[in-house]
């Protein structure tokens, strides 16, 4: 057979096949997305997403430190608290869970980084992202509520702050807080192109933040939506936003494609708690075998642009990335 390119002589041999690789990853890019939660001595698996915890403060050391031992130094708090109101005044309490679960982590685990998320549906009594008036949820009136929540936050240690409520023009809004008090080296990852997606639905239930009427529709984006994708990013990046997000990930790679591609900010993808859910459910059913699957959802996500990579499994990526299965 006469044929000059052969595409196999490239795949002839796992040296060579990791010599020519187009995407590379460490462990640096990964951030875990951890739950903590008021009370004591609690540590209490999440149903629908078995292997995930909630941890109160006194806790979570256990969860840091195997986070550390892991080589993942990235890590990002949600907070469940014990009380909830209207206008979810615990997100931006002094004493609040995210707050103090902040002072305590950076005491005992100064070496990790710590970033927040930014959003008011685990925190109101009826579940929305932010403030209702009526039935309706109010864009300007949440700013200020959201950029309180920042500075809280970042009174309180956080490193870096992502708010995920998805109303307009809370980058501006936030930032402009941030700088205020003096916090010009804060970056904001912006959840900038969110949908509205079932493949939140473990994550409510680990949150308690399931709306209690209506959906998300009226300010999380419409999956049919391409284009507006870079629209949301666009003007994320004009009001000041340091790193793009595009969340859910596996679902929406041709969206994490668009804004790499239109962008020059690091962009990151979330795996999000349905992703995690569906590999969970099908490997204990013995379908699909779990680690291999965990990477090749992991290098896809980068394959199509990610640089960072929001995952419940970062552990395990961090292990796999450390024996050369995957990077
Ligand atoms: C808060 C928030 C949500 C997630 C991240 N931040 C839930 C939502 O928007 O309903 C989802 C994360 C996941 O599913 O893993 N607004």
């Amino acid at each position: 057979m006469d044929m000059t390119i052969r595409p196999r002589r490239l795949r002839g041999g796992q040296t060579l096949r990791k010599m020519v690789r187009e995407t590379r990853m460490d462990a640096s890019s990964l951030i875990y997305p951890m739950f903590v939660i008021d009370g004591d001595n609690i540590e209490e698996e999440i149903p629908t997403m078995p292997g995930q915890f909630r941890y109160s403060v006194d806790r979570m050391h256990y969860e840091l430190e195997r986070l550390e031992k892991a080589g993942v130094s990235q890590v990002m708090f949600f907070g469940i608290p014990a009380v909830k109101d209207e206008i979810g005044s615990q997100a931006y309490a002094e004493d609040g869970i995210v707050q103090r679960a902040l002072r305590e982590a950076r005491r005992r685990f100064p070496d990790l980084y710590y970033i927040t998320d930014v959003c008011m549906c685990e925190y109101t009594s009826h579940g929305h992202c932010g403030l209702l008036h009526g039935e309706h949820v109010d864009n300007d009136s949440t700013l200020e509520q959201l950029a309180k929540i920042a500075v809280s936050h970042v009174d309180a240690g956080a490193d870096m702050v992502a708010p995920s409520d998805m109303m307009d023009g809370r980058i501006m809004v936030i930032r402009s807080a941030l700088d205020g008090k003096g916090y010009l080296d804060v970056p904001i990852m912006s959840y900038a192109v969110k949908y509205a997606s079932s493949f939140y639905g473990p994550f409510r239930d680990a949150a308690g933040s399931a709306p209690s009427f209506g959906d998300r529709k009226g300010y999380q984006m419409d999956y049919h939506n391409r284009r507006e994708g870079l629209k949301e990013a666009g003007l994320d990046l004009e009001e000041g936003a340091d790193i793009l997000m595009v969340k859910p990930a596996l679902a929406y790679l041709d969206v994490l494609s668009d804004v790499k591609q239109e962008t020059l900010v690091p962009v990151a993808a979330y795996s999000v708690s349905g992703e995690y859910a569906m590999v969970k459910a099908a490997a204990d059913a013995g379908f699909v075998d779990e680690d291999s699957i965990i990477c090749e959802m992991a290098v896809s996500t980068y394959r199509a642009g990610a640089d960072i990579y929001l995952t419940y499994f970062a552990k395990e990526l961090a292990g796999f990335m450390k024996e050369g299965r995957i990077g």
